[in-house]
């Protein structure tokens, strides 16, 4: 990611200003990527995804020497999700560019890369209990994009000579997928037949909704969430694609990447005996036309 001191660790508390004022003192740029698609009991999606940016955007306007503010928020974010997180989202990117006005927000679909949150999670179950379950039926169209596309917008926004300040872009990949179809890239790639469990969106949320209710009733810290997360299985009941009007990749002069091929490459980890192993049907297609 660096050469040696390039990269500088500080470490920081989101709840004592010092700390961030320290963290700040010599930068010029702040890239906010905090964010959570969780709640704990000690950080609500209010505190992780709204209160922390606007902290952040206030001490980074008091500072007067940062030039540039990025905020990474979330396709679909709207006050009016039936996702909380997206309403924080929402809510963050509202107050971000009302205290720092020459912010500029990017609101990535969901992510696919080497640690994404996503495709492994997805394969980890289906390798654990041999099938996945697809929340109403997979039908959910969702555009996700590949992070190192993300990383380009970012630095490209950095290098537009402030054209980028005050807007907001929306970074849909180039194909849009139902999650069924995503699910069906990930079985390609792993090797495993696909095996799907249907779950409608109420009985998903029922097996979700635990979690949530006993999070701030018990005394001790409840597990993350995985697959049944009942936020995102909220998000999930609407498609997120990149707006028509929006500012997207091509306004930052960025072409992404499709995602079929090195993208998904990582996941050839999740392949029974090894990553090169056999060949997917897609492999053998391409080797016989050559
Ligand atoms: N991954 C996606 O598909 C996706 C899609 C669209 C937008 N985004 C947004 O992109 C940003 C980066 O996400 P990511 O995927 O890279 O996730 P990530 O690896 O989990 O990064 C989130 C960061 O926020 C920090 N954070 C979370 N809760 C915190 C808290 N209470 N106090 C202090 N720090 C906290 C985490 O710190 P620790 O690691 O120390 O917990 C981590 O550094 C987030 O704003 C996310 O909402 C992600």
């Amino acid at each position: 990611m660096g050469d040696l001191g390039q990269i500088v660790p500080m470490k920081y508390n989101p709840r004592d200003d010092k700390s961030i004022k320290a963290v700040m003192a010599k930068a010029n740029v702040v890239l906010n990527l905090i964010g959570r698609d969780f709640e704990t009991r000690n950080y609500s999606f209010e505190d992780v995804n709204h209160a922390m940016s606007q902290h952040l955007a206030v001490i980074a306007k008091e500072h007067g020497g940062i030039i540039r503010f990025i905020q990474i928020s979330c396709l679909g974010a709207s006050a009016s999700s039936p996702s909380k997180m997206l309403r924080t989202k929402a809510a963050s990117e509202e107050s971000v560019l009302q205290i720092f006005p020459e912010a500029t927000v990017m609101r990535p679909a969901t992510i696919i890369g080497t640690e994404d949150r996503i495709l492994n999670r997805w394969a980890q179950f289906a390798k654990k209990w041999g099938f996945l379950p697809l929340f109403g039926g997979g039908s959910t169209k969702i555009q996700p994009v590949y992070v190192v596309d993300v990383a380009a917008a970012i630095v490209a926004s950095l290098k537009d000579d402030g054209r980028s300040m005050g807007k907001i872009y929306e970074l849909g990949g180039p194909e849009i997928f139902t999650v069924h179809e995503l699910a069906e890239l990930m079985y390609d790639v792993i090797r495993e037949w696909p095996r799907y469990v249907n779950v409608p969106f109420p009985i998903a949320k029922a097996i979700a909704f635990p979690r949530e209710f006993l999070l701030n009733k018990v005394p001790f810290p409840m597990p993350s969430p995985l697959i049944f997360n009942l936020d995102l299985i909220n998000a999930l009941t609407k498609d997120a694609v990149v707006s028509e009007n929006a500012l997207t990749f091509s306004d930052l002069g960025i072409q992404p990447h499709k995602l079929k091929g090195y993208p998904v490459e990582f996941l050839t980890c999740y392949r029974k005996g090894g990553p090169s192993f056999g060949s997917t049907i897609s492999e053998k297609t391409h080797r016989y036309d050559i």
